[in-house]
């Protein structure tokens, strides 16, 4: 059966239906059309060249094939199957488990394909620790996939040392050796090292991708494939939508209209960008796309070394829960934001709502419908409340949540932020502002080498009694 593509409806940002103060005009399209075509042959040559190794990613069924490999052999002994790792090297894991596994999967053992999935990406003692209290009478039985491309990665490391210890202490060190799976870079760095020399069983961030576009590599494959989800479909549905975002024609092109009008509107005093899924499975994609959004398109200076202090303010909300908590200020507060549904039409399951209690005749109204029907009425309903406030909507209508669909939306966010990144003028792919927060932790913990900059950093950590009230 040929599958179904996810859609993005933009009328909702135009002149015509939000008006020409707040709307893009048929000029203003015009002119982004005018901007955006040249980058969409720019990205194609770029990518020719190999200068974008993610897009590679779908084509590459090497990987998928190891993966599956890894996760049949493993299939037997793990019951737990336990993430390490942080920002590119977990979020995705984390959104690929929410949007194609049921909600009880952890905890119904029906529901469950595969081994119960824990992802850490952060070093919380009191959570971390209740959890190590939890398993280590269970760790003949449980996976410890540690993912980190670079190696030194202080959270990460923080915690694979502690389950090092915990394995050798328990299981010695055969159990070390085969309850730990290594993601990471192919030839270098510390987890390379570790690996090497320990002989984990391992998989391969590949050359030239970075964290936040790793989700399609075995970065986030194998957790994936590990618990029962359909990974073939994830590059089938990222490959589709590889050729959408690569036509040359500005009004076919998903990736590049979902760029312009991003970069419209920051452009246009809308620098905050929601991104508001209708459906639990699509919550953590909002994550996910947050740090891709984030770390790819803040940035203070422009390819010409300008400086620019650039970049929109990715924010997550979830429907219809935030209409409760956010939707006043939406409305209401500053009209400085773009608004990005995702709405799926189909639900895995759905619910008719049964009658409403005698005494309670109001209620009379949802009886007899699905929950489904309330759940996209509360988006459309919102959604119409915000254009009456003049704010500009775009939605991503899936007709279904799966495997496919999901491949999908990660690559055409990936792609949209390589567009967003073109038409910024930016360098899309470093994050030169988050490594001084690596460094600084080193110094902080005491690394060696880096003692120059914890005295430098000691003036603003240590608390100034003057200043605590
Ligand atoms: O996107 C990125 O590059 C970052 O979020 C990294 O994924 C994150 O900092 C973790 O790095 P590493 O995989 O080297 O441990």
């Amino acid at each position: 059966m040929p599958q179904l593509q996810i859609r993005l409806y933009y009328k909702n940002v135009t002149a015509e239906i939000i008006g020409e103060e707040n709307g893009i005009t048929p000029k203003q399209m015009k002119s982004l059309h005018q901007k955006t075509l040249p980058i969409i042959k720019q990205l194609n040559r770029e990518r020719q060249e190999g200068k974008t190794p993610y897009r590679d990613l779908p084509f590459k069924t090497e990987i998928a094939d190891k993966v599956k490999g890894l996760a049949a052999e493993l299939e037997d002994q793990c019951e737990n199957l336990v993430v390490l790792g942080i920002g590119g090297s977990a979020l995705g894991n984390i959104a690929l488990q929410t949007a194609l596994n049921p909600f009880m999967y952890n905890l119904d053992d029906k529901q469950r394909k595969g081994p119960r999935l824990f992802v850490f990406d952060n070093v919380d003692p009191a959570q971390f620790g209740s959890f190590l209290d939890w398993i280590s009478d269970k760790l003949d039985k449980t996976i410890f996939n540690v993912i980190s491309k670079s190696g030194r990665t202080a959270e990460t490391a923080g915690q694979f040392v502690i389950v090092r210890e915990l394995l050798l202490d328990k299981l010695g060190p055969d159990g070390l050796k085969n309850q730990v799976v290594a993601t990471t870079d192919p030839a270098k760095g510390t987890l390379r090292k570790i690996t090497d020399e320990t002989g984990f069983r391992c998989l391969e961030v590949p050359d030239g991708v970075g964290g936040r576009f790793s989700v399609l590599s075995a970065v986030g494959l194998f957790s994936a494939a590990m618990c029962g989800i359909d990974i073939d479909s994830i590059l089938a549905g990222a490959r589709d939508m590889d050729a959408r975002v690569s036509i040359e024609d500005f009004y076919k092109n998903p990736a590049a209209i979902n760029a312009a009008v991003n970069y419209h509107f920051y452009n246009h005093g809308k620098k905050i960008s929601v991104m508001m899924p209708y459906s639990y499975a699509l919550k953590d994609l909002s994550d996910w796309y947050r740090q891709l959004w984030a770390e790819s398109l803040g940035k203070a200076k422009d390819l010409a070394g300008n400086e620019v202090h650039i970049g929109p303010t990715p924010v997550k909300a979830l429907g219809a829960t935030d209409q409760h908590s956010q939707v006043q200020l939406y409305r209401e507060g500053p009209n400085d934001k773009l608004f990005t549904f995702l709405q799926v039409n189909n639900f895995d399951k759905d619910i008719k709502i049964g009658q409403a209690p005698d005494c309670a005749p109001e209620l009379g109204f949802l009886a007899g419908k699905d929950l489904s029907a309330l759940f996209n009425s509360e988006k459309k309903a919102t959604e119409y409340a915000l254009l009456q406030s003049k704010r500009p909507c775009l939605t991503v209508v899936f007709d279904k949540v799966n495997a496919y669909s999901i491949g999908q939306f990660i690559y055409l966010y990936e792609v949209t932020t390589s567009f967003a990144g073109a038409l910024f003028g930016i360098n899309t792919y470093d994050q030169p502002a988050v490594e001084l927060g690596k460094e600084a932790t080193f110094a902080l913990m005491g690394r060696a080498g880096y003692e120059k900059l914890a005295q430098q950093i000691q003036p603003f950590t240590e608390l100034d009694g003057d200043f605590l009230v």
